[in-house]
């Protein structure tokens, strides 16, 4: 049975960007193949420690699970939910895999170089083993497809650099992850809205900032206006809405090089409101009344937060916790499955 897998930080409160770029895609390639499929779903707890927190690690935690049930995920025998931390199979294997990865590689990473740009006491070891980290949480499951936004990409690609390496070397123990390029295609199997799409080069969805829409939206910026969170209120995301950024050119058009602020926001209203984008680009497209447009968005969003943090609330704490006792016994058992072969490989065991 193939696995599809996927992880979001919980340093705070996740924003609509994480949402829309990797929790719902989860939720909805989950109900399309969990009879078919594992489907494990994890919160990377140890990823989350190499920057500050904010609030509770534990609470967030559970606050997250409960957005993938509010976002219409459906619990059945193959779905698997779990916490890194109480797996020690992800620590011990990324030492491993940081002894079969060259320091070019990792130096190459982009969000590394980014975040360790200061390169004050703030850059800490943790930021440059992240990714190696990723591999392991990847190669211990055998996941076949990985649903990240486009930011992580990089991190995909890596993971399986290592593991062909590794293969080469000790024969076929891991399960190489689909190419970047295939997983998107796979993820276009759920509807056409899920890539900025370009026929010959896909590429990963990536939901911008409100206020410099070249940038992806990020829960570090610091700007509130550029990013929605999880938990606006639903007027207070309307608000953003309104105020985003867009251009001059008075005609909306779907083209993230010349009018990304109003591209991004047809990406948002298509997919908040489960239309196809180009439903989304034809009906709104050569109008020049952005306003109207904001207002179209600004509602979807806020009732889309509405319905969302009414069903949200009403999920309890021990539903969550009954799912991660479950998640972390099978997780325990896969992962050290795994191990236990790389161990036999390298002559550790
Ligand atoms: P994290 O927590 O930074 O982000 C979680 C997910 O959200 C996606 N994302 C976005 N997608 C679209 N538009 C945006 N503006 C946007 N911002 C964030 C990210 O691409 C990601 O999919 N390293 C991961 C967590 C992780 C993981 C893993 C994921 C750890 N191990 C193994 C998959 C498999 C991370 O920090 O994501």
């Amino acid at each position: 049975m193939k696995t599809i897998l996927t992880g979001i930080r919980i340093n705070s409160e996740i924003t609509l960007g994480n949402f829309l770029g990797a929790l719902l895609p989860m939720v909805r390639l989950a109900n399309k193949y969990s009879e078919t499929h594992h489907i494990n779903i994890f919160i990377p707890d140890l990823h989350s420690i190499i920057s500050s927190i904010d609030g509770d690690l534990k609470q967030n935690t559970i606050r997250e699970l409960k957005y993938y049930l509010a976002a219409g995920l459906k619990i059945n025998s193959n779905i698997h939910i779990y916490r890194q931390s109480y797996i020690p199979a992800h620590s011990e294997l990324c030492w491993i895999l940081d002894c079969y990865t060259s320091m070019g590689e990792a130096l190459r990473m982009t969000q590394y170089k980014e975040k360790s740009q200061n390169n004050d006491s703030s850059t800490n070891v943790g930021i440059f083993n992240y990714p190696i980290l990723m591999a392991a949480d990847i190669l211990l499951y055998d996941a076949n497809f990985v649903p990240v936004g486009e930011d992580q990409f990089q991190h995909l690609e890596l993971t399986r650099n290592i593991a062909e390496r590794f293969n080469r070397k000790y024969g076929e123990i891991f399960t190489i992850p689909e190419k970047t390029a295939d997983q998107v295609k796979f993820m276009e199997t759920l509807n056409n809205t899920f890539s900025n799409r370009d026929k010959d080069t896909p590429s990963g969805l990536r939901i911008r900032d409100l206020q410099n829409p070249e940038k992806k939206m990020s829960k570090s910026s610091d700007s509130d206006n550029s990013k929605i969170m999880m938990s606006d209120t639903p007027a207070q995301a309307a608000k953003k809405i309104m105020s985003a950024t867009t251009d001059s050119l008075a005609n909306i058009n779907f083209d993230f090089q010349n009018q990304p602020g109003i591209s991004n926001l047809l990406q948002i209203e298509a997919l908040l409101s489960d239309q196809p984008l180009a439903t989304v680009i034809k009906k709104w497209s050569n109008q020049s009344r952005y306003g109207d447009f904001k207002k179209q968005v600004a509602s979807t969003v806020s009732d889309f937060l509405s319905d969302f943090q009414t069903k949200a609330d009403s999920i309890s704490d021990q539903t969550i916790l009954d799912l991660l006792a479950e998640g972390e016994a099978y997780a325990t058992q896969k992962a050290n499955q795994t191990l236990l072969k790389v161990q036999k490989s390298i002559g550790l065991r």
